[in-house]
């Protein structure tokens, strides 16, 4: 099966990026939010990113127009009805997504592949609220979508073999490298990733150091672009908090007990850069 329409539901920071990227590879996309006011803030995120390529020379006005162009705003799930592939990047919750993936299900058509850009939410169990299990597979892009090379690709219980290799290619056209695991709670990504997070949480909870000392340890110590305190504040506190509980819930094991600090940070409405502050203030 060949891809050539898609539709991205949410229109946040990754839905937006996804959208980006669906339109860069020349699919037909549809970025959907429920309201017009949250689908123009996501499309204004894409002009804004695309605007910056066409200063850098990175890209030419034509062709930022032309990706413009093949993206089509929606606040009505109907208009699934004659896509191949349809992404869904909505809040962590898994009732929310139940409700969304069940309206999918009867809206899509019959062929369409339906993928989560879910973090750690167990693909099987989105799977099994549709009456086409071996069609959905999660689709992991990582933040910010339209620079990080990966895709990761998690493989439901119940998903097909060809399902799989329809979304390697489209991720590769998207420009991103597929590298697939099986459906374990955080996937590869957020099993290596948010322990290292929660860590930093926890030594920042205990007064080892400053988060700035944190930081700078990860980025001059190991040559990561960012450290774990800023890198927790641009993927959101609440994102890092929900993801550490599926494993904690997943694994029953301690080693995933999120720090006191990180569950009072989320209690404050410290979010990281999305509320202006977070383990570092982002209001200046
Ligand atoms: N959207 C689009 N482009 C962006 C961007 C954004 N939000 N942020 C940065 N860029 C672009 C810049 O325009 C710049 O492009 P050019 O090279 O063409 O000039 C390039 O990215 C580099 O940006 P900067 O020079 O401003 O800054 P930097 O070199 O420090 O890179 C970064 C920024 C790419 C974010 C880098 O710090 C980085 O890789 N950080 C780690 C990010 C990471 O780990 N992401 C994964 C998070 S986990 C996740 O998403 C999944 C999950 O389940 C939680």
């Amino acid at each position: 099966m060949e891809i050539k329409k898609v539709m991205v539901i949410g229109a946040g920071q990754m839905g937006g990026g996804i959208a980006q990227v669906s339109a860069q590879a020349g699919f037909e996309t549809i970025q959907y939010d429920i309201n017009m006011d949250l689908v123009d803030k996501g499309l204004a995120l894409i002009k804004k990113n695309l605007g910056r390529e066409v200063e850098k020379g990175k890209r030419t006005q034509e062709d930022a127009d032309a990706i413009l162009a093949r993206i089509k705003p929606s606040v009505s799930l109907e208009d699934a009805a004659d896509c191949d592939l349809v992404v869904e990047a909505i809040i962590e919750n898994f009732d929310i997504k139940k409700k969304v993936f069940e309206e999918l299900d009867r809206i899509a058509p019959p062929h369409a592949i339906l993928a989560s850009n879910t973090s750690s939410l167990p693909i099987t169990q989105i799977a099994a609220v549709t009456k086409r299990p071996g069609q959905v597979i999660g689709m992991h892009f990582m933040n910010p979508v339209p620079v990080m090379k990966l895709v990761e690709v998690i493989r439901g219980l119940a998903t097909t073999d060809d399902v799989y290799k329809t979304i390697e290619k489209a991720s590769i056209k998207m420009g991103k490298t597929p590298v697939w695991c099986k459906d374990v709670p955080g996937f590869i990504s957020n099993r290596v990733l948010q322990v290292m997070i929660n860590e930093a949480l926890w030594e920042l909870y205990e007064g080892v150091a400053p988060a700035e000392n944190i930081d700078n340890i990860m980025k001059l110590g190991m040559n990561h672009p960012m450290g774990p305190c800023a890198l927790a504040d641009l993927i959101g506190l609440d994102t890092v908090l929900a993801i550490l509980n599926v494993m904690y819930d997943g694994y029953g094991d301690p080693k995933y007990r999120p720090s006191p600090l990180l569950k009072q940070y989320v209690q404050a409405g410290w979010l990281g850069r999305k509320t202006g502050k977070g383990i570092f203030d982002y209001s200046k």
